[in-house]
């Protein structure tokens, strides 16, 4: 059995997503690499964490589009390292900002379409970034 084609404006906004989940592996793994400083020393392995995380969720959602009927994108939204963990950190909580902000319009566009599997995966998703953003914004009270 063939999947029913997804509406484009659904396959679009997976598109954006993984486009963003390739970024934010990128750049958390690279900032676990570029970390300086005592404190960077403190934070390194949970972007390593993250890092891993996010490349899991890149999989999923393009594991999901092909599914449905789309081709994944390769290229990544822009990524952004930063010079100083605070720069750093400050990025990575706007990105999960974003993250967050793009995955409950998905839930909700899945919603509508009545793509239950999308719309779970994406909850779960979205519970994940949340859990993200609470750490750097922890992380960013303490630098
Ligand atoms: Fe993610
Ligand atoms: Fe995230």
């Amino acid at each position: 059995m063939t999947a029913r084609k997804a509406p484009k404006e659904l396959m679009e906004l997976l598109n954006q997503a993984i486009a963003r989940e390739i970024q934010v592996s990128v750049q958390y793994m690279w900032q676990h690499v570029l970390w300086k400083g005592v404190k960077g020393f403190a934070v390194r392995e949970e972007f390593k964490k993250i890092a891993i995380q996010e490349m899991k969720h890149a999989e999923a959602v393009a594991e999901r589009l092909n599914y449905l009927g789309g081709i994944p994108t390769t290229k990544p939204t822009p990524i952004f390292v930063g010079d100083s963990l605070r720069e750093m950190l400050e990025q990575d909580k706007k990105d999960e900002e974003d993250a967050i902000a793009l995955y409950k319009k998905i839930v909700e566009v899945a919603r509508k379409e009545g793509d239950e599997v999308t719309k779970s995966m994406f909850r779960e998703i979205l519970s994940e970034e949340e859990g993200h953003h609470d750490t750097f914004t922890t992380l960013l009270e303490e630098i």
